[in-house]
């Protein structure tokens, strides 16, 4: 029987990025309390603009000191590009705020060679989580994102992007096709392994995804890779009223 996903629907996308920003802190408060790391990783794109700006009126409510914030992945560009998305979560939110500098990992796509970068990334997770492979890093929460063709993170659908799906590495950095580029991206082990998913989706351009993603009807994750995240605590879904248009009440 499938368990009905964990949808929360909000009448517009700052009231989505307000509930995440409390709903984020409260639980950052409460790991703060008990744990001596807190890991997050986010992702990239538009839909977290509103988050880092939400997050910043929550800035002296969160463990800054014990929080070490990752990228769910990164676009192929040079560092001060305005399709970074370190770039953005930085002058939005960490150039803000009392994190120090030790705590923040960006992606190092500047490396010409992206095989290299990754292998560099699953170093700094590696340090950070203090383990190393076969075991998993488990961030305590991870944010993604929801393309409107059904891809998150950089895992895109088909061929060759299927690499982040289907790989026992942490990081990798795929060439994608439709994009002409390189990404680099967490992989689908590390998203399953995460103890907290939350999905954000928002806008008139993810209706028609949001039913397949969460419907998984069908179910083909070389076509919809987002339907692949699935982990032991199932994702969290913060949509507002314009994508969840096309959701039914058993979604
Ligand atoms: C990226 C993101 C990507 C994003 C989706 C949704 O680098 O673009 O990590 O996976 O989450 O494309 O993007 P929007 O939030 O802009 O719709």
């Amino acid at each position: 029987m499938c368990v009905p996903a964990d949808v929360r629907t909000f009448p517009n996308p700052q009231l989505v990025a307000q509930a995440v920003a409390q709903e984020l802190t409260f639980l950052f408060q409460k790991l703060g309390k008990t744990q001596d790391l807190v890991t997050v990783a986010f992702s990239g794109g538009s839909t977290p603009k509103l988050l880092f700006k939400e997050l910043l009126t929550h800035s002296t409510s969160l463990p800054w000191e014990k929080t070490h914030v990752f990228l769910v992945d990164e676009r192929w560009v040079p560092v001060e590009h305005e399709e970074r998305n370190f770039r953005v979560l930085k002058e939005l939110l960490l150039d803000h705020v009392p994190i120090p500098s030790r705590n923040v990992h960006p992606m190092p796509v500047a490396q010409p060679d992206p095989a290299v970068a990754s292998a560099d990334y699953e170093l700094t997770l590696g340090q950070v989580f203090g383990i190393q492979q076969p075991d998993i890093p488990a961030f305590d929460l991870v944010l993604l994102g929801l393309g409107s063709d059904g891809h998150t993170a950089s895992m895109f659908p088909g061929e060759p992007s299927q690499v982040p799906l289907t790989t026992d590495r942490w990081v990798v950095a795929p060439y994608v096709p439709k994009l002409a580029s390189y990404r680099m991206t967490l992989t689908l082990r590390v998203l399953n392994n995460a103890r907290n998913v939350w999905f954000l989706v928002t806008g008139p351009s993810k209706e028609e995804i949001l039913p397949v993603v969460l419907g998984k009807e069908p179910f083909d994750i070389s076509l919809y890779p987002s339907q692949a995240v699935d982990p032991p605590n199932p994702p969290v879904w913060w949509v507002d009223e314009e994508a969840a248009t096309k959701l039914n009440k058993t979604n």
